[in-house]
């Protein structure tokens, strides 16, 4: 890989990894789509619930075990204008337009005007055809975690350089 493809991070700590979600989410705009990778452990969660103190929404970040996704809502009162919508794509298996089934759901946002970020797990992520932000997390020996953003069209090139200074 070369050139911010591949760009990566050493996240130390769990706070580290939140953080780095809420500097995620400082460059998210409606309609983005992010995608975490990674094992089960790996920090997919953690970075979710930055994005989601970034982007100041209500209720707790989990897993969102028992339902395809759960839509956050922005809490005005702390600066929040934009949903968070967090799928577990687990739930929605090997289906060949993943993010259109999402948006068949009844949800109570559009994915338009929502950030969307999808739990993936390993491999499929290939087949995504829509534009996106792959976030790829790896845990190491020492607990540490490391960051790989893989940008996939539109200009998360240049957002994704802006999140993985050299
Ligand atoms: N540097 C780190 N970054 C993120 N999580 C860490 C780190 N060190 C330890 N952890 C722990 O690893 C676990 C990550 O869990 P989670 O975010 O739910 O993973 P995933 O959603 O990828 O399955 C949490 O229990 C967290 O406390
Ligand atoms: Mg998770």
């Amino acid at each position: 890989m070369t050139g911010v493809l591949g760009a990566t991070r050493v996240l130390a700590t769990v706070e580290q990894t939140r953080d780095f979600g809420k500097a995620l989410a400082a460059v998210l705009r409606p309609g983005d789509l992010v995608v975490l990778t990674g094992p089960l452990g790996a920090g997919k969660t953690v970075v979710a619930q930055g994005v989601g103190a970034g982007l100041h929404v209500r209720g707790d970040v989990t897993s969102p075990t028992f339902v395809i996704a759960r839509v956050h809502q922005p809490d005005p009162a702390r600066g929040g204008t934009v949903p968070m919508v967090h799928v577990d794509a687990y739930r929605l298996g090997n289906v060949p337009d993943p993010i259109g089934e999402v948006d068949a759901l009844d949800l109570d946002a559009t994915l338009e005007d929502s950030v969307t970020l999808v739990e993936w797990g390993e491999g499929l992520v290939e087949q995504l055809s829509d534009e996106h932000l792959e976030v790829h997390l790896d845990r190491r020996d020492d607990d540490s975690r490391v960051v790989s953003l893989i940008p996939r069209g539109g200009d998360w090139p240049a957002r994704a350089a802006s999140l993985t200074p050299a």
